[in-house]
């Protein structure tokens, strides 16, 4: 074979090979001359549109496609002036209903050719983009329906970039703070908390941004918003990471419950069954005062009688001082046990807490014949706390330790430190127990073993919203016949005992 006819059938083969390529391309192609006619088509052509080669090729793209298609998209005068000046056209979309098929969506694009006789061709190019357009169409609704239940959402819902800074804000978080979306937008959230609770939600926070395999892992803790008047609004929050598709934290959603009303509730429960303990202890308290009053009417009347004796003198005064302390005690333990509750929280030593409740509930043990032990580690840490709440818990507990031990028995307190940075307190009797069905509704508001008029079953679920508060943690073990015990998990206050 000559080098000229290898050179024209290697030709020819390239020719049918691209020939081929063009009718396996998954697009839509038609090539347009100078004369403004359709050239060549491929089969994707053909089969998207239902058309021939015989009612395609030689006409022109009005001919080719519906002419409202052609006014609305200017394709006949974007090709022709493509043809005249050679520049690519950047493209756009146009929507086709080929007879009898349902409409799609294309992308096309306008390409400049050269022939082989050096005349300019155009090259339509049609992708078929339906379903893109469908699934993207259904995204936008899927996400404006998403922001409706947002912006509807009676709980904050805010969403944060990896630092904690505030990327959107909805409805719901405007109206607790009285901040837009607009201010609020690249403010960090835990600037926007109290002092007291920072630390709290910075911690919440950094645990959602640093652990990428928890994936659906939601956190929870509770800190309170600062209002744009200055107000103090606490927030029950529950925080999870958002991952991009390599499992990168992208971005956190937190959601905010307003705890106000809640509260609200809970400080009236808490007050009135302070009043319902006030009750069953006033017996006891009662009897406490007698003790030291009857040791100054005794020392008074001592002194009425040897008056000139100064040694009787001084021992009558001092014995007079200590009773009126004692008496004094047990007043101020009352009234701080009754006193209505403020959210003031302070660094409290827990022992003494636990002594002020035991002053009160010293006469109901006696009477009872439970025996006390109380143990406490040394050098304890302070916790953040409010004394006459931690008061309440410590009354509650004993209280029901002395219902459980009718004929008496033993009770156990024990402080000590637990993990770091926690104090625990242990409250253990040795009382009928609690049966296997209940532990778990013991902590249920209004549950109740005892009978009608005698409990209201209010005061474990007390006792577990307080220690929520001081973001502890309350648990029970028990066996029946054998007896039971509470242990409180209270984080240490990082302020030191002497400071
Ligand atoms: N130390 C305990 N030993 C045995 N059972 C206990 C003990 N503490 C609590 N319980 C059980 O848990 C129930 C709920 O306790 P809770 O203190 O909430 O309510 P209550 O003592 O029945 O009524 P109150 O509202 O007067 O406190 C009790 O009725 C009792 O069955
Ligand atoms: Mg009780």
């Amino acid at each position: 074979m000559s080098r000229s006819s290898f050179a024209l059938s290697q030709r020819a083969h390239t020719e049918m090979f691209a020939a081929r390529i063009l009718e396996q391309i998954p697009s839509s192609l038609l090539v347009i001359n100078q004369q403004e006619r359709v050239v060549a088509a491929n089969r994707n052509f053909y089969q998207k549109s239902r058309r021939t080669a015989e009612t395609t090729l030689g006409r022109t793209l009005d001919q080719v496609f519906p002419k409202v298609l052609i006014t609305y998209t200017q394709l006949a005068g974007k090709v022709r002036a493509l043809l005249h000046d050679g520049q690519p056209h950047e493209g756009g979309k146009l929507t086709y209903r080929a007879p009898g098929l349902p409409q799609r969506i294309y992308y096309y694009r306008l390409i400049p050719l050269q022939g082989d006789d050096g005349a300019p061709y155009v090259l339509l190019f049609m992708d078929d983009i339906t379903a893109q357009e469908q699934f993207q169409a259904e995204a936008r609704q899927v996400e404006q329906r998403l922001a409706r239940v947002v912006e509807c959402a009676n709980d904050l819902v805010i969403s944060l970039d990896p630092g904690g800074q505030i990327v959107t804000w909805n409805h719901a978080a405007e109206c607790v703070c009285g901040i837009s979306a607009v201010q609020a937008h690249g403010r960090t959230l835990t600037a926007m908390c109290d002092d007291a609770s920072r630390l709290a939600l910075a911690h919440l926070l950094a645990g959602c941004a640093a652990d990428p395999r928890s994936q659906d892992a939601v956190r929870h803790a509770e800190a309170s918003l600062l209002t744009a008047d200055g107000r103090c609004v606490p927030i029950a929050w529950s925080c999870s990471p958002m991952h991009d598709e390599a499992g990168r934290v992208v971005g956190i959603v937190a959601l905010g419950r307003d705890l106000t009303e809640r509260r609200r509730m809970e400080a009236q429960l808490i007050q009135s069954a302070k009043m319902a303990s006030l009750g069953v202890m006033a017996g006891g308290v009662a009897h406490e005062l007698r003790n030291p009053l009857g040791i100054i009417s005794a020392c008074v009347q001592l002194l009425d009688e040897a008056s000139d004796d100064p040694v009787l003198r001084s021992e009558c005064a001092e014995r007079i001082y200590t009773a009126t302390r004692r008496a004094a005690q047990i007043i101020e333990n009352l009234l701080t046990f009754a006193s209505p509750q403020y959210e003031q929280m302070a660094a409290v030593e827990l022992g003494q807490v636990l002594d002020a409740a035991l002053l009160l509930l010293r006469h109901r043990l006696l009477a009872q014949q439970i025996n006390l032990t109380i143990s406490a580690a040394p050098d304890l840490p302070l916790v953040l706390g409010n004394t006459a709440l931690l008061q309440q818990v410590f009354v509650n507990l004993v209280l029901n330790a002395c219902e459980a031990m009718p004929d008496g028995g033993a009770l156990t307190l024990a402080l000590d430190h637990s993990g770091v940075g926690q104090v625990r307190v242990r409250v253990i009797d040795s009382g009928c127990g609690i049966a296997p069905e209940h532990l778990a509704r013991v902590f249920d508001p209004f549950f109740t073993t005892r009978p009608i008029g005698k409990g209201i079953g209010l005061g474990l679920s007390l006792c577990y919203s307080i220690v929520q508060q001081h973001h502890g943690v309350l648990t029970v073990e028990s066996q029946v016949g054998q007896g039971s015990s509470f242990t409180l998990l209270l984080p240490a206050t990082l302020r030191d005992r002497d400071a």
